[in-house]
């Protein structure tokens, strides 16, 4: 037998042997799966026509002497033969195109089945169930369900008791730190706190009304103490004369102006959800996959331990 074709028989059963190999022996291989079957079978096609059709042209280049009309270009004495460009190829690439045109705009890629897909109809087909099922929670009740999307997610980072694990987190049975306070005072904050983009300025945009001058690091200091220990202490003064304008007299905050520095809400729990927050201790991460509702019960939760 010519040794090319030996050599062609050689190399397909070595292919065929490594598809088998890779794919044909595996579990959920060849025996288990009408589509890997129809594929395999494809490829095995492939490579065996590929094979041969290789081997007719590597014959017919042994034994072929050119012909054919000379075009009139020729470089350095090599020419080139007039060869238009054969009609049906040229109708095959066009088609080509049309039908990666089609493919990539309304075939597989975008209209055929995903896992991700499927998930997210799961999802809106159970937050409408559950929203139906617990529009009415409310008071207690509302509390309890808070207290287990907290220990579902949040204890990791807060602590079993909220208490922020020495500092991992915020300690959020009391509404802000010192720290956290003097933090922003001096650096500003950019958190959508309110639910839109309003910034805290930081110290050299905060006046104190009271001595027409920049605060300063004492009073920064007394302020900080002062909001930390729920708006008692030294420092009402120096709160009324620079932080009550924005967050209120009382430091409850003002709808669209500034937040309620006093204490924990639902709302801004809600608002800390949605949007996340950077700060002094650390980033806090937004939380998308709770449903509005689970915002509210685990802010209602944390407003009920919060001082
Ligand atoms: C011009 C209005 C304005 C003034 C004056 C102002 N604040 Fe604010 N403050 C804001 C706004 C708006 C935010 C929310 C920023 C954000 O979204 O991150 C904020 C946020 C804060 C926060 C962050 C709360 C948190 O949970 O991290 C603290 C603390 C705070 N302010 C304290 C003060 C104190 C103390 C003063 C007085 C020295 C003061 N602010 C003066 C507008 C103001
Ligand atoms: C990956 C850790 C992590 C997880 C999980 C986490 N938090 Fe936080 N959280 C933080 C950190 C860090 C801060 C402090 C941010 C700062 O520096 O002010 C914070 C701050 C907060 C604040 C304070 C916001 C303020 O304005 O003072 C609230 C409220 C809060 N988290 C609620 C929650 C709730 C509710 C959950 C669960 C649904 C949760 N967190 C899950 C890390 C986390």
């Amino acid at each position: 037998m010519n040794k090319l074709y030996l050599g062609g028989i050689i190399f397909t059963a070595l292919m065929l042997l490594l598809t088998y190999l890779s794919v044909g022996g595996s579990k959920g291989g060849l025996n288990d799966d009408i589509v890997n079957t129809l594929a395999i079978t494809g490829a095995v096609a492939l490579v065996i026509i590929t094979v041969f059709v290789v081997i007719k042209y590597v014959r017919q280049m042994q034994v072929d002497s050119a012909s054919g009309e000379l075009a009139d270009e020729n470089w350095d004495g090599i020419g080139e033969y007039k060869n238009s460009v054969p009609t049906g190829w040229a109708v095959m690439f066009l088609l080509t195109m049309v039908w990666g045109m089609w493919y990539f705009t309304i075939g597989y890629p975008v209209n055929a089945y995903s896992q991700i897909g499927e998930y997210n109809e799961d999802v809106a087909a159970h937050n409408t169930k559950f929203k139906a099922q617990y529009k009415e929670i409310t008071g207690d009740r509302l509390v309890e369900m808070g207290e287990s999307v907290f220990l579902a997610e949040c204890k990791v980072c807060h602590g079993i008791n909220a208490d922020g694990i020495d500092g991992k987190a915020a300690n959020l049975n009391r509404r802000i730190d010192a720290a956290s306070v003097k933090h922003v005072l001096e650096k500003g904050s950019n958190n959508k706190l309110i639910g839109m983009e309003m910034p805290m300025p930081d110290r050299n945009g905060l006046f104190n009304t009271n001595s027409g001058a920049l605060i300063t690091d004492a009073e920064i200091d007394v302020i900080s103490a002062y909001v930390a220990n729920g708006m008692s202490g030294d420092g009402a003064d120096i709160f009324a004369g620079a932080c009550s304008m924005c967050h209120g007299a009382d430091g409850m905050g003002m709808e669209f102006v500034a937040p309620n520095i006093a204490t924990f809400t639902p709302a801004l729990v809600s608002t800390v959800l949605t949007h996340g927050k950077k700060g002094s201790i650390g980033v806090m991460p937004k939380f998308d996959r709770l449903n509005d509702k689970q915002k509210e019960a685990v802010g209602a939760y944390i407003t009920s331990i919060s001082k």
